[in-house]
């Protein structure tokens, strides 16, 4: 009995809609689990409290319950056995046509742990149990109505081998332990709030805790437990501290206090995503939970803090209310995601935090809406649910509430998610309820922007201005369109807000007024129309427009800028992150004509603009350096094959390491200063600011060995090897190890992964450095690394390392023309269909983006994917590939 196996159904698993959804025909009042665990026999009893749902649509339906790769041992109705003749079994449940309108059912079947490497319900890792059963996991545990508009109390037992489990944990409080005979416990647990079962956990291992504790807002004294696996315990610190920020920061930013007396928190080695919310006992992917200086980079300090965060604020934006249906998963993520940016942004540099964001949707986002498996915020159908836990969903999911809470203003947004809180606390709820909220506060009319919810695809805003000098007006045009998406030809326009200002020659915001109207110096111009124009009076001169400010919406803004206008927005406008973006798309602009050079044969020549912006940048005092950091970054070359419609992947890449080679040895003086300057011996600090100058540090090192300069790979080698902390030692690696000479990074792998080899999450770094080296020496070494004993397809962590690192940040030797690393591709998401669906539907999706390509790669492309498609595929894999082939 194989869950993975099994997971692989009938040849075309059919489509789920959002218009079928129906009300519950039952409703469980009471559920008790007793769990005697085994490792490939573990036997699940589960006695629930049925009864007709009063709101059901349909009199005298069947019960039906969920259920995958269960073993049935007994069925119990009211205490009598049922047998073969009163229920029937499908691959997918169990129905019993016959029953009461309220009733006991008792049932016991037997599943098998340690073959669950699809991570799905109840698995073992590292030898420890433990569980992951959002969306639709809890129906590989036992039989039951595994949907989230079921909320049920759950009481659970377990019983397990004390000495190899010497650890019992599931949700709630613990109501009573105990020894057994022939070496075993139990533990017993109550969770009083009622929930869906995706909510349910259960974790039993030999594990060790760090604790804490949390006074609430109203003097409750909650007990904090982070458990983890004995090498691990010095690595709990900066968990439990964001962890005790985040609570405070919810009860004072969106008033929720914490509701149980205990929040556990469980680091796991093989976990498929960041984490998951399960109500007081959060079980945690290691890689988001544990960091520590000397091991992990400052980035991995910073995913921790959010991902702790993230899963905590779920407690309210998800647990005490949750989704009707899957279709609503927005719900949650979109809206949590919003509050784990916004309480990041309260404890970092909020200018580096929008930027880092903002980067992550235009590349990666944007290239999903783009794409074959393109679909809106809240989809309209599915064939696998795991496939919708997407950046859509959870990036664009969140730009979205962030909208609303731009167009209500701070304070009236905050009533809004009062009333959300207040009103749907215990229930399952829609999109729909909480925009409701949202427009009743505000007196607003949001019903064209639930398009937002609805219309898949990045809309285009194309901004002109025009200046009457006779008149002193100024005309900005705003248009806007959104490209068809599969299944969505025509698209209606959506309001979008942008934010926007004028800034007049000598760099100030000019106070706007427009037809009478005054505008103050910023606004949120509300574009509705398909086009509409805005007439600005009393213009001396011609200003420069600073539009979609913060990033004010999820589109695809364009104008006509000149190179001066952008190198005075680079120091002049008043909104950080727009002089960020001022100077990406200068550097756009140059690395765009470079491209043109390359395709045309021509000699490459850097647009001399581009230098001295960055000249003027280097050789300013540096008042931020976190924010110089960001802006000393080119463009990736993910986000230049965002700009084509035909993407030239070679020639992106020449014109890149064109740029980067000719402004590092252009500016090389400067960049060693400024190197030197943030450059310290000092012990490793936390503080902001020396995160900042780490990161600024590392920017420099990277520029300066882009010159492959003998003294340069020096400075890195002497980093290497003094280096107190993780951040700098790996961001010297990654220069040595990315050298166009592969023989100089040699020594420095080799010392790391002596040093290191003992540590899971430190390894996944050294995977992924190699993978994602530029040359086209990388694919024989990931070939050769996947044999590396640190390596295994059934961790994906590691598959994420070292393969997904190769596809994702090796763009240019994974389309290599010779299809390579096409055929690498489909091989390993051909292995990883039997064993993981989840990882496998993820890692084919580059393979999916042909579209944008040349013929020739488009062809190799479609082959490598009709090759997967005749496999036996599990439903994850098989709908992305249908999409994809369409
Ligand atoms: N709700 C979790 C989070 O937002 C994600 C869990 C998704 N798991 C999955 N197998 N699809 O952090
Ligand atoms: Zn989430």
């Amino acid at each position: 009995m194989n869950p993975a196996q099994t997971a692989i159904t009938t040849p075309q698993p059919q489509p789920i809609f959002l218009k079928n959804y129906l009300p519950p025909a039952f409703l469980v009042q009471q559920v008790h689990l007793n769990f005697l665990l085994d490792s490939t026999q573990t036997r699940v009893i589960s006695r629930l409290e049925l009864e007709r749902n009063p709101a059901s649509t349909q009199a005298n339906l069947p019960l039906e319950l969920d259920g995958q790769n269960l073993k049935i041992i007994n069925l119990q109705l009211n205490g009598q056995c049922l047998t073969e003749a009163d229920y029937q079994l499908t691959e997918q449940q169990l129905i019993l046509p016959q029953v009461p309108d309220s009733f006991v059912l008792e049932i016991e079947v037997e599943i098998d742990p340690l073959n669950n490497t699809a991570l799905e319900g109840l698995y073992q890792s590292s030898g420890n149990f433990c569980t992951q059963c959002e969306a639709e996991g809890f129906r590989r545990i036992t039989f039951y109505p595994d949907r989230p508009d079921i909320l049920s109390k759950f009481t659970t037992r377990i019983e397990a081998d004390k000495s190899r489990f010497p650890v019992l944990l599931s949700n709630g409080n613990l109501i009573a332990q105990g020894d057994l005979d022939n070496g075993k416990h139990f533990a017993e647990w109550q969770d009083p709030f009622p929930k869906p079962a995706y909510l349910f956990a259960l974790v039993a291992g030999n594990l060790h805790a760090v604790k804490d504790s949390f006074t609430t807002c109203s003097g409750r004294q909650v007990a904090l437990e982070l458990w983890v696996e004995e090498q691990n315990l010095h690595k709990c610190e900066h968990a439990l501290r964001s962890l005790k920020a985040a609570m405070q920061w919810d009860e004072e930013n969106y008033g929720r206090e914490y509701d149980l007396d205990i929040y556990m928190i469980v680091a796991v080695d093989d976990f498929n995503m960041g984490a998951m919310e399960n109500k007081g006992l959060n079980v945690f992917n290691s890689a988001c939970v544990l960091a520590e200086p000397k091991s992990e980079t400052d980035a991995a300090f910073n995913r921790v803090e959010s991902v702790v965060a993230h899963e905590y604020f779920h407690n309210w934006s998800g647990n005490r209310v949750t989704c009707r249906d899957w279709f609503q998963l927005s719900l949650k993520e979109g809206f949590t995601v919003l509050r784990d940016q916004q309480f990041s942004a309260d404890m970092n540099s909020a200018a580096v935090e929008r930027i880092q964001q903002v980067s992550m949707l235009r590349t990666a986002q944007f290239a999903e809406d783009a794409g074959p498996t393109a679909h809106p915020v809240r989809p309209e159908s599915y064939i696998e649910i795991n496939n919708f836990y997407t950046l859509t969903i959870y990036e664009k999911g969140a730009e979205v509430v962030r909208m609303l809470s731009e167009l209500l203003g701070k304070e009236t947004f905050r009533k809004g998610a009062d009333l959300y809180f207040a009103r749907f606390d215990g229930q399952a709820v829609t999109v729909d309820d909480f925009v409701a909220c949202m427009a009743e506060v505000s007196g607003l009319d949001l019903s064209q922007f639930m398009l937002w919810y609805s219309q898949a695809g990045t809309p285009e805003v194309a901004a002109s201005g025009v200046y009457n000098p006779t008149e002193k007006t100024y005309t900005l045009t705003l248009k806007q369109r959104t490209p068809a998406t599969p299944g969505q030809p025509v698209k209606q326009p959506l309001l979008i807000p942008i934010k926007m200002g004028l800034v007049g020659a000598a760099g100030v915001n000019i106070p706007m007024e427009v037809n009478g109207e005054f505008w103050s110096t910023e606004r949120v111009v509300q574009l509705k129309e398909a086009e509409q124009s805005f007439t600005f009076h009393h213009l001396e001169a011609e200003p420069v427009p600073s539009l979609l400010r913060g990033f004010s919406a999820p589109v695809k803004l364009s104008f006509d800028y000149s190179r001066e206008q952008l190198a005075f927005l680079m120091t002049n406008d008043s909104d950080g992150f727009n002089r960020w973006d001022a100077g990406q798309r200068l550097a756009l602009l140059a690395i765009q004509s470079l491209v043109a050079q390359q395709q045309a044969g021509e000699t490459l020549e850097l647009d001399p603009a581009l230098t001295s912006a960055y000249e003027k940048l280097l050789k300013a005092p540096v008042s931020d350096p976190a924010i110089l950091a960001e802006m000393l970054l080119l463009p990736s070359e993910a986000y230049l094959a965002e700009q084509y419609e035909q993407v030239d992947i070679d020639a992106i890449h020449q014109a890149s390491e064109f740029a980067r080679t000719s402004l590092a040895k252009a500016l090389y003086a400067e960049f060693l200063r400024l190197y030197q300057d943030h450059h310290s011996s000092a012990d490793w600090s936390p503080e902001a600011s020396a995160v900042a100058a780490r990161r600024l540090k590392n920017v420099c090192l990277t520029w300066l060995v882009a010159t492959e300069k003998p003294e340069a790979l020096q400075l890195a080698e002497q980093q290497f090897k003094q280096a107190n902390n993780m951040t700098d030692q790996l961001a010297a690696l990654t220069c040595l190890a990315h050298a166009k000479d592969a023989s100089v990074g040699k020594e420095a792998l080799e010392a790391f992964v002596k040093q290191w080899s003992q540590d899971a999450l430190v390894m996944d770094s050294w995977f992924s450095v190699q993978a994602s080296r530029p040359y086209p020496d990388a694919l024989d070494k990931v070939k050769t690394l996947q044999a590396h004993s640190a390596f295994s397809m059934k961790n994906p962590n590691k598959v994420r390392a070292l393969i997904s690192a190769f596809v994702n940040q090796n763009r240019v030797n994974f389309h290599a023309k010779d299809a390579s690393g096409y055929q690498f591709l489909a091989d390993k998401v051909i292995e990883l269909n039997q064993l993981n669906p989840q990882i496998a539907s993820r890692l084919v999706i580059p393979l999916t983006r042909f579209k944008r390509m040349d013929k020739v790669r488009q062809n190799l492309m479609k082959i490598e994917l009709e090759r997967i498609k005749q496999e036996k595929l599990s439903a994850d894999l098989f709908e992305v590939i249908e999409k994809a082939l369409q």
